[in-house]
C-alpha cells in the first residue's frame, strides 16, 4: 500500500509516497533555510507562508518522482503536531482537502514518532526498544513497547539539545542552524581543552542544556576580557569570538559535552529497560561524532543501535509515511473533516 507523507511542522515543506511503510518511491524536502538564516533562527509567520508557496510544487514533485497518482495512494499521513502552529496548520489543511477530495484515509502522525520510524525506511526492526529523540525541539527518550506503544521516560527541562547547537553556534558567530556548523569545526578540535559541565541529572531520564549553554557563554566572555583587557557588551546577544580563540576547540569541547550526555543516558535507559535495542532519530542524530560513539559504545554493551541515514535524520516527510503506515494497520483513522493541529502535542 502507498502512503502520502506530509510534513509541515517547522521550516522544512516535505512530501513522500512510501510502500508499505518501508519502500520510498519519493521523498521532496524544500528547506527554508536561506529565508530564516539572516533572522539567526525560524521567524514562524514567514516559515507559515513558505509552507503555502511550496506545498503545491513540493506534492506535485513527489507524485512524479514516484510515477504514481492519487488513484495510486491508499492513505495520507500528515503531522499534526507538535510544531510551529501556523506551519502545522498548512500541512494539516492541504492533507484533510486532499483526503476529502480523493475520499482517502488520513492519519495525524505525531512528529516524534515520525523520527523513530526514520529507521524502518533502511532497516528491518521491530519493537521493543528503547529510542532516542533528539531535534531541535525534543531530546526524549521513550520506550516503544509495540506499534504505536509509547512510554516517556525522560524529556528535556529546559533546551533541546539541538536548540542548545544552534544558541552555541549563534554565540560563537556560526549562524543559524548551529548544529551543522559546530559539528564540522569540532572534527578539527582538541575536546580535552575545555571541560564543559556534563549535565547528568544522574536520578531521572530528564535532560538539561540550558547550564552547558551558559557555561560556553561565560567562557567566552571570560576569553573575551582576558584577551582584550576589557568588559564585554553584555547586551549583545552574539560575540563572534576573538580569532585567538580556539573556535575548533570550543565546538569539540561542547560537542564532546552534549555526546557524553546523550550516549551515557541513552544507554542507561537501555539497560534499566532491557530491551538491547537503541534506535535513535531527530536531526542531531546528523552528528558526526554522535553517531561514531553510539556505535562504538553500544557495541561494547552489547545493545544493537540504530541510526538513520543523514538524509533521514533531518525532518522529512517517508517518516510520516511511514509511521501512518503502521498507524493504518492499527486501525487509526483521523476524521478528515475535524483533525487538528497541536503545537504540544504529546506522544501516547
Ligand atoms: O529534526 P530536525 O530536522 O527538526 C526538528 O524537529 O527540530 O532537527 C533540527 C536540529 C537543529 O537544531 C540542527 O542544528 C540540528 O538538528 N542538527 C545538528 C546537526 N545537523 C542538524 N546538530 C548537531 N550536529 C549536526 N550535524
Ligand atoms: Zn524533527
Amino acid at each position: 500500500m502507498l502512503v502520502l507523507g506530509i510534513e509541515t511542522s517547522c521550516d522544512e515543506t516535505a512530501a513522500a509516497i512510501v510502500e508499505d511503510g518501508r519502500k520510498i518511491h519519493s521523498n521532496i524536502v524544500a528547506s527554508q533555510l536561506r529565508l530564516h538564516k539572516k533572522f539567526g533562527g525560524v521567524v514562524p509567520e514567514l516559515a507559515s507562508r513558505a509552507h503555502l508557496r511550496a506545498i503545491p510544487l513540493i506534492l506535485k514533485e513527489a507524485y512524479q518522482v514516484a510515477k504514481a497518482s492519487p488513484e495510486d495512494i491508499g492513505a495520507i499521513a500528515v503531522t499534526n503536531g507538535p510544531g510551529l502552529i501556523g506551519s502545522l496548520l498548512v500541512g494539516v489543511s492541504t492533507a484533510k482537502a486532499l483526503s476529502y477530495v480523493h475520499n482517502l484515509p488520513l492519519i495525524g502522525i505525531n512528529h516524534l514518532e515520525g523520527h523513530i520510524y526514520s529507521n524502518f525506511l533502511t532497516r528491518v526492526v521491530h519493537p521493543p526498544f528503547l529510542s532516542l529523540i533528539v531535534s531541535g525541539g525534543h531530546t526524549s527518550l521513550v520506550l516503544v513497547k509495540d506499534y504505536g506503544k509509547y512510554e516517556l521516560l525522560g524529556a528535556t527541562r529546559d533546551d533541546a539539545a539541538g536548540e542548545a547547537y544552534d544558541k552555541v553556534g549563534k554565540l560563537l558567530g556560526l549562524g543559524y542552524p548551529g548544529g551543522p556548523a559546530i559539528d564540522r569545526l569540532a572534527q578539527k578540535g582538541d575536546s580535552r581543552k575545555i571541560k564543559f559541565p556534563r549535565p547528568y541529572l544522574p536520578h531521572s531520564f530528564d535532560f538539561s542544556f540550558s547550564g552547558l549553554k551558559t557555561a560556553v557563554l561565560y567562557y567566552l566572555k571570560r576569553q573575551a576580557v582576558d584577551d582584550k583587557g576589557g568588559p564585554l557588551n553584555r547586551d549583545s546577544g552574539s560575540i563572534p569570538p576573538p580569532t585567538s580563540l580556539p573556535v575548533t576547540d570550543i565546538a569539540a569541547s561542547f560537542q564532546a559535552a552534549v555526546v557524553d550526555v546523550l550516549v551515557k543516558k541513552s544507554l542507561k535507559a537501555v539497560n534499566k529497560t532491557k530491551v538491547k535495542k537503541l534506535v535513535v532519530g531527530g536531526g542531531v542524530t546528523a552528528n558526526t561524532t554522535l553517531r561514531r560513539r553510539l556505535k562504538e559504545e553500544a557495541a561494547e554493551a552489547g545493545i544493537r543501535v540504530y541510526i538513520p541515514p543523514r538524509y533521514l535524520s533531518t525532518d522529512n516527510a517517508a517518516m510520516i509515511a511511514s509511521a501512518g503506515y503502521y498507524r493504518f494497520q492499527q486501525g487509526c483513522r483521523s476524521d478528515s473533516l475535524t483533525l487538528n493541529a497541536v503545537a504540544d502535542l504529546k506522544l501516547s
